[in-house]
């Protein structure tokens, strides 16, 4: 069996992600304006992703863990991110991508993760992902190897912990004087690690701040209550703070992009944010919509997820394989 080793050094994070005032945007919408970098929070590959993978990588550890195994959209963040914090440490990673949406963008993070060593298969949809990484699970496990499943969008309980310790960052930042306190911030939900885990920090604290969680993937399963549940347990929470979900800037669907996201993206650029369609141009929409309607005058966080450092902005990819081609050209 190759690549058998287990986790050596955890992933370490630039921490705090650095926090600052949006001057064009805040000018732009007449609101003060401000981010959250978390698209800053590794040197090599940022973004949330990177938050999750700090627990879900101690676990693995914890388990001794040999190989990684998840599932995503070709050209998924999380994949790619997996792919190299697990590598970093030696693991083993294997991924069953599904169909996506077809961009530039999405290709070019495919490409780049088949640039890693890790191994990806095709699936024709979700179901058939999953399947294929059960399979998969139980022939590693017949080599003696340790596989540890990663849930898709990199969202367990666990992994919501490192997104509640970037909350609980931002609420130090605040104390400390180097941003005032907000009104509102907006966030993307995705597979809901990051609003599950920000929520519960805002909930540690009697503050009146509103976070607003901007759905870009339909998954209705995902209220409040599967957030609740995927918060619930890592600390008391007496008095939940307030939570709005955003459903109207999903468009025409995951990772469709949308004329108030690609306004956003070009609003942003002017305070040097880089905004992907997929996720979080559609947030700042949501921000943007808000700043001219309904929270005029108030103070606003962004919650910057993407990723950033330097392989986010490489140009080293590979093309895909085949049988991935194939997949993401035809559907299967
Ligand atoms: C850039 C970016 N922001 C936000 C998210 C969503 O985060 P979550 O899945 O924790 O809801 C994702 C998920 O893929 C992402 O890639």
């Amino acid at each position: 069996m190759d690549r058998v080793s287990t986790v050596t050094t955890p992933v370490v994070l630039v921490s705090p992600s650095p926090v600052h005032a949006l001057p064009e945007v805040s000018r732009a919408l007449g609101a003060e304006v401000f981010v959250k970098r978390e698209d800053q929070t590794h040197a090599e590959l940022g973004g949330g992703k990177a938050r999750k993978l700090v627990p879900l990588l101690a676990e693995a550890a914890e388990r001794r863990a040999t190989h990684l195994l998840t599932i995503g959209a070709i050209g998924s963040n999380h994949v790619f991110a997996t792919a190299h914090h697990g590598r970093q440490q030696g693991l083993g990673v294997w991924a069953a991508l599904v169909p996506h949406l077809q961009s530039e963008a999405a290709r070019h993070v495919a490409g780049q993760t088949c640039a890693l060593e890790v191994e990806l298969v095709p699936a024709r949809h979700e179901p058939h992902a999953v399947w294929q990484a059960g399979v998969q699970f139980q022939r590693l496990k017949a080599q003696g190897a340790r596989p540890f499943v990663i849930p898709p969008g990199g969202t367990s309980p666990r992994a919501v912990s490192g997104c509640a310790a970037a909350g609980r960052e931002l609420l130090q930042q605040i104390d400390s004087g180097l941003i005032p306190r907000p009104d509102a911030i907006f966030c993307v939900l995705g597979s809901g690690g990051t609003a599950a885990g920000l929520w519960q920090a805002l909930s540690e604290r009697d503050w009146p701040i509103v976070l607003y969680a901007v759905r870009v993937y339909p998954s209705w399963l995902l209220g409040r209550a599967a957030l609740a549940l995927l918060s619930a347990g890592l600390s008391p929470r007496p008095r939940p703070a307030a939570l709005k979900l955003v459903d109207d800037q999903l468009g025409g669907g995951y990772g469709t992009p949308t004329d108030a996201g690609r306004a956003a993206q070009a609003l942003f650029r002017h305070d040097g944010l880089e905004l992907d369609l997929t996720y979080t141009a559609k947030a700042a929409a949501a921000l943007i919509e808000s700043a001219r309607g309904a929270l005029a005058g108030r103070r606003l966080l962004f919650w910057h997820t993407a990723p950033g450092g330097r392989l986010s902005s490489s140009r080293d990819a590979l093309p895909m394989p085949e049988p991935l081609e194939r997949l993401w050209l035809h559907g299967g």
